[in-house]
């Protein structure tokens, strides 16, 4: 040990205070004054800030919010003066602010010190930031602060914002801001380069009804716009943009479907220039002009540019001419109304018309600029990627956006020979949507770790142009929205192994949490956006997760309940100013899923007992009621937060859908009750056992073929079950108390209780039945007798009969164990790894719907791929006993990521797997699609992108025994999450088994 305990502590509460408030940035803020730093606000003064009257005025506001930011931090109010080269103050120091090529005052600082800027001069939204010696006559030091361009400054001011301790999302979420009495910069500073991606946008969309209805509360009188009804008008954006600048967010695409960004106010387009956003409009509205509202409003005939192209070209010119002195990056290009196809024939080359009479209209709008020069973007949406396809081109200059499937799937990454365009590419992804197949609008569902991994795809294969993210109503996404604005701001800070310390990092800047506090929130964090992930709260349905299989809803419930403690004791340990944030952040969207999740499965526990004629149907029938309304509650919580400053925006329906849109109300998930009053007809005594619908005694469709006159239940045992016991369930058929009693007629059985009273109250019990193998050999039977008595009345009596095999490893074995007939795999825990010209299966932490998954890594580049049995592999070692049915052969199920055949025709995704030494057998396992649509398999509620997974299954001929399992890569890009090896006894279920036992 280097350090003794206590110095060691305090030297690490030191460095956390200086260093947590940084997400992926360089610090350069201190709180305690050292000789490297330069005070901002020290001994109760504020250094003086300087500007140059002639700078940006989105610059000059960035400034009054940094001097804000500072007093908002300390207290102390610095000046903020306009310093010109022949008026300037006397100070002995100064922090001074400015852009190159428009700041007189920063060229001047320039010249004076010698100041070098190379590493920024030119590049895009660039910055330095650092103490410079005699930066002008008179000023002995100061610290300065430049900016390549306008939002080069405006990012800078706003990085240091963020490290002196106000979140971007201190109005947004409500992050209170930590005080410092003092506060310091380094003096080397901070610096970016060019971010990597060069426009960084968010989509506001489908904002009925949460984002509108708040908006319309809190930003208007009521009524909304005169002609669209909107609320958005500048008062809302400019809160909307001044988060989008502290996010180093640039780009933006307007709410559609009832606003009309340049028509609702007509400030909204000066305050996006002012601020610094660059305006576009979505995928399908092109030239600036919304569809369908302004359309609707101003539009005269047909939107069918084969029928109607006077009039449209005009109407898109109009407003081309009305924004040109704004910077905008304009869609191009054109849909249907509605956001739909175009409907007639001979789409492409209408489309090829539409796309050179926009550049028409630029070269004449924007005389003498060339056409090249005006950022434009082609969005492949849907059937439009169809029309590109089929050989559709934009000119070399448009952007080509290429876009996920809605659900985060990239469908089409740039091809080699699609990369020399002057226009780059760029793309179009989802955390929000509203479509097939069914809309995913309401809570956080996206993962960072599956965010990372599309979308750090999109920059190696250079589409990295412009990346804009679908956001819905924005809340409650908002550290999925901060991930991807961070990622596009700098792609090269991240890899699948750090994903977690940006959450650790937020959720020390948001809540001033512990180190150890913080990774308990990214495990909350990670655990609420998988299990969202896997399936989206609203495609939830009674029987999602199996009710009696590998007690998968139980312990999908267990789960919940366990992450939804860990933030409830969280919560309570902040103190009151920060416990809105975690609310909105954190503390919400695990109540309300955990909420939801509980109620569906309490509703299929409603049906599966009424359907054993258990009365603790009521229950849950009753539990269901509790929780539809706690769900209710739950809303009206967070409405009321902060005396109703988020009023509305939980207004989201998302509790049973009757088609893929949203329902208009909320409906309680359906309920089944029994007669409370009634007696079943066996009797008082109901007995459930695990892996069985079926129920005894009486009859049953599920106890056997024939529905009646069934055997007793079976309970089978091996050493290798996941649990490592099994239960049988005491329940109560009508309102009689009765006490039971169990006995099993073997020394080798093991029951968890042997008696218990059954009430009205309690009218289930669970008892576990183990084995003792140290007293069984080869395979025995036993039978276990459940007697009750019900005061005066004959006892009745059910039997359980119990079939245990005593299966043997030998000793030399090292692996996963066949257990309850199947060997069930997590994939990141392979027996061996092996690399292939540098490139290894490897761990994405947290990713997919249960552990994590592995993925070749690094991508190895273009057109990187090998023949099955050459490249890169994992082995797993694993052990069998059984064959299916006895027939020599087991299947291997591969759980692979859904996502798409992004690497084009020639490099669909495939893998190999292979037993021993058999074959291996290699796989293509999505489909090939037609062009502009997704595969075959995608779709449906039983689809893989509903189902989060896509399964791989493969037969092999193999006897029992030691076996060995590898996975190929093939091409690049696979992502395995599990596998799943049926010697034939695998049950339904959601996820698949519980990992097998490894020895
Ligand atoms: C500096 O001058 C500009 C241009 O006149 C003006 O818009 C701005 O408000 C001034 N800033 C300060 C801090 O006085």
């Amino acid at each position: 040990m280097l350090h003794s305990g206590p110095l060691y502590a305090l030297t690490s509460l030191l460095v956390f205070a200086d260093t947590v408030l940084a997400i992926g940035q360089t610090s350069c803020v201190a709180f305690t004054s050292s000789a490297s730093t330069f005070p901002v606000v020290s001994n109760g003064k504020g250094t003086p800030i300087l500007i140059s009257p002639d700078d940006w005025p989105g610059v000059q506001r960035a400034a009054a919010d940094f001097a804000s930011d500072i007093q908002k931090v300390t207290g102390v109010s610095p000046s903020l003066t306009n310093a010109t080269v022949d008026k300037l103050p006397k100070l002995p120091s100064a922090i001074i602010i400015g852009t190159l090529g428009k700041s007189s005052l920063i060229q001047q600082v320039v010249q004076h010190a010698n100041l070098s800027v190379a590493d920024v001069e030119g590049k895009w939204e660039a910055f330095v930031a650092k103490e410079v010696q005699n930066p002008l006559p008179g000023i002995s030091s100061a610290y300065v602060i430049i900016g390549a361009d306008k939002r080069g400054s405006v990012f800078a001011l706003y990085d240091h914002s963020e490290q002196f301790g106000v979140s971007p999302w201190y109005w947004w979420a409500d992050v209170p801001i930590t005080k410092h009495s003092q506060l310091f910069v380094t003096s080397s500073g901070c610096a970016h380069g060019a971010p990597s991606v060069k426009y960084r946008g968010l989509f506001l969309n489908d904002e009925q009804p949460a984002l509108q209805n708040w908006a319309m509360e809190k930003f208007t009188n009521g009524t909304g716009a005169a002609l669209t009804g909107s609320p958005f008008n500048h008062l809302f954006y400019s809160k909307l943009f001044e988060l989008f600048l502290r996010l180093k967010a640039n780009y933006f695409w307007p709410a559609q479907w009832s606003s009309a960004f340049y028509v609702d106010d007509s400030l909204n387009g000066f305050i996006a220039d002012y601020y610094g956003i660059v305006m576009g409009t979505s995928h399908e509205e092109p030239m600036a002009r919304s569809i369908p509202v302004e359309w609707n409003l101003f539009g005269v005939g047909e939107w069918d540019y084969s029928e109607n192209a006077d009039f449209i070209y005009q109407f898109w010119l109009n407003r081309t001419e009305e924004v040109k002195n704004y910077e905008t990056l304009f869609t191009v290009g054109m849909r249907g109304d509605g956001d739909l196809p175009l409907s007639q024939d001979g789409n492409i080359e209408l489309l090829g018309k539409v796309i050179s009479d926009q550049t028409k209209i630029f070269n004449t709008v924007f005389n003498g600029t060339n056409v090249e020069d005006i950022p434009q973007t082609w969005c492949l949406y849907k059937e439009v990627e169809g029309y590109y396809e089929n050989g559709l081109r934009a000119p070399d200059y448009v952007t080509l956006l290429w876009t996920d499937d809605n659900w985060g799937n990239i469908r089409r990454f740039p091809l080699l020979n699609e990369r020399n365009r002057t226009g780059g590419a760029g793309v179009y992804y989802h955390y929000d949507y509203v479509g097939d197949p069914r809309d995913y609008k309401w809570i956080t569902s996206s993962q960072i770790s599956k965010t990372y991994e599309q979308l750090s795809l999109a920059i190696d294969r250079q589409a990295d142009r412009i990346w804009i993210l679908n956001v819905g109503d924005l809340k409650p996404y908002e550290l999925g929205i901060e991930f991807f604005t961070t990622l596009a701001w700098d792609a090269s800070v991240w890899n699948p192994s750090n994903l977690d310390t940006f959450v650790t990092s937020w959720a020390q800047r948001e809540f001033g949490v512990s180190s150890e506090d913080a990774v308990t929130v990214a495990g909350i964090i990670g655990n609420v956006t998988r299990w969202n992930a896997r399936r989206k709260p609203e495609l939830l349905n009674q029987t999602t997760y199996s009710l009696t299989n590998y007690r998968e809803a139980d312990t999908v419930l267990a789960d919940w309940k366990a992450t939804s403690d860990a933030s409830t004791k969280i919560y309570n340990s902040l103190s009151s100013d920060k416990q809105a944030a975690f609310f909105e952040l954190v503390h919400h969207p695990v109540q309300a899923s955990y909420t939801v999740q509980n109620m569906w499965i309490a509703s299929g526990f409603s049906a599966l007992r009424a359907s054993q004629a258990r009365i603790s149907a009521n229950q849950y029938a009753d539990q269901v009621e509790d929780l539809f309304e706690q769900d209710y509650q739950l809303e009206q919580q967070y409405h009321q937060l902060l005396n109703g400053k988020w009023d509305h925006m939980m207004d989201q329906t998302h509790v049973m859908y009757y088609y893929w849109q949203q329902p208009m109300v909320n409906t309680m998930p359906p309920v089944t009750r029994v007669q409370a009053k009634k007696q079943a007809l066996p009797g008082p005594l109901r007995v459930g056992i695990e892996g069985s619908m079926g129920a005894w005694p009486g009859d049953n469709p599920n106890q056997c073929a024939q529905g009646y006159n069934c055997p007793p239940p079976t309970l089978t045992f091996d050493p290798y079950l996941p649990f490592g016991n099994r239960y049988i369930d005491i329940g109560a058929g009508g309102p009689n108390t009765f006490n039971y009693a169990l006995k099993s007629n073997v020394a080798w059985l093991k029951l968890s209780s042997t008696s218990g009273t059954i009430t009205n109250n309690s009218s289930d019990e669970r008892i576990f039945v183990s084995v003792d193998w140290s007293q069984v050999t080869g395979v025995e039977a036993a039978t276990i007798q459940i007697t009750t008595n019900a005061n005066g009345k004959a006892s009745t009596s059910q039997s359980v009969s119990v079939v245990a095999n005593h299966t043997v490893v030998p000793s030399d074995f090292h692996g996963f164990v066949e257990g309850d007939g199947v060997v069930s795999i997590e994939a990141a825990h392979a027996s061996r790894n092996t690399s292939v010209d540098g490139i290894s299966w490897t761990e994405l932490p947290g990713y997919g719907r249960t552990v994590s998954a592995i993925t070749p890594w690094p991508r190895g580049g273009d057109e990187k791929n090998f023949t099955a049995g050459t490249g890169p592999s994992v082995e797993y070692d694993f052990y069998t006993f059984n064959t299916i049915s006895g027939g020599g052969h087991v299947t291997v199920t591969t759980y692979v990521a859904p996502t798409l055949n992004g690497l084009g025709p020639d490099q669909r995704l495939k893998i190999a797997v292979q037993v021993d030494s058999l074959d291996p057998v290699t796989t293509q396992f999505i489909p090939a699609e037609t062009p502009g649509n997704v595969p075959p398999g995608w779709d449906g509620l039983d689809g893989f992108v509903a189902n989060s997974i896509v399964s791989v299954p493969n037969s092999f001929d193999v006897a029992p025994g030691a076996h060995t399992l590898k996975i190929w890569m093939v091409e690049p890009t696979v992502i395995v999450q599990k596998i799943v090896i049926n010697t034939g006894g695998v049950l339904p279920s959601y996820l698949g088994p519980p990992e097998s036992i490894r020895v």
